[in-house]
């Protein structure tokens, strides 16, 4: 091989690694901190009767193992990332930054849930975070978002009937909450 070939087979096995630390960081992150939210809302959304559940910022997915045999999966994110796929197969994945168009009644039976994408600081300023609150209250027949209760004071816009669980005082973060909604 000449020295240019060798340069782009390590630049490609670079980009390859790169995305499998990616990966391995964000099961990292499920395992140690997003498990046991998703546990709460996964097991809320059963317990109301719901069929699927929407995971909005869904990252690579691999909360959806929790759904195995109870309830339908369908993850939103952003990127196109190399989504997990547990056996038997009851995940689909799109990867579309929220909101995007939605046929109307797509997702009208099903429940949106979001741990750390939705509203939060990081990624969505106060007003686009009313743009996604909106476009749920549109798409979807509820919601169960993990917000900082900053962003969870913005809801009553757009929704009629909203119910907050497991408010928390964290050391690192803003206040925080579960809040379920819908119209
Ligand atoms: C901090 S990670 C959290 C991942 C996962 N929800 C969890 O709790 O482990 C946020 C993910 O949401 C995605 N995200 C943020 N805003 C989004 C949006 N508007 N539409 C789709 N994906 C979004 C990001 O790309 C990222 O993968």
């Amino acid at each position: 091989m000449s020295s240019k070939d060798i340069k782009r087979v390590i630049k490609a096995l670079e980009e390859y690694r790169t995305n499998l630390l990616r990966e391995l960081d964000a099961l990292e992150n499920v395992i140690e901190c997003s498990l046991k939210n998703y546990d709460f809302m996964i097991d809320f959304a059963i317990q109301k009767g719901f069929k699927r559940v929407v995971d909005i910022g869904c990252a690579f997915g691999q909360q959806a193992e929790l759904c195995k045999n109870r309830i339908k999966y369908i993850g939103i994110n952003e990127d196109e990332l190399n989504f997990y796929s547990p056996k038997p197969k009851h995940v689909t994945y799109s990867a579309e930054k929220y909101p995007y168009y939605i046929p109307f009644d797509l997702y009208k039976n099903d429940i949106a849930i979001s741990n750390l994408a939705i509203g939060w600081n990081c990624y969505v300023d106060e007003k686009e975070t009313e743009k996604q609150f909106e476009a749920i209250s549109n798409d979807f027949k509820a919601c169960l978002l993990y917000l900082t209760v900053e962003r969870g004071n913005l809801l009553n816009k757009y929704f009629k009937h909203i119910e907050e669980f497991k408010k928390e005082q964290n050391r690192k973060l803003l206040p925080t909450a579960f809040y379920y909604c819908y119209n």
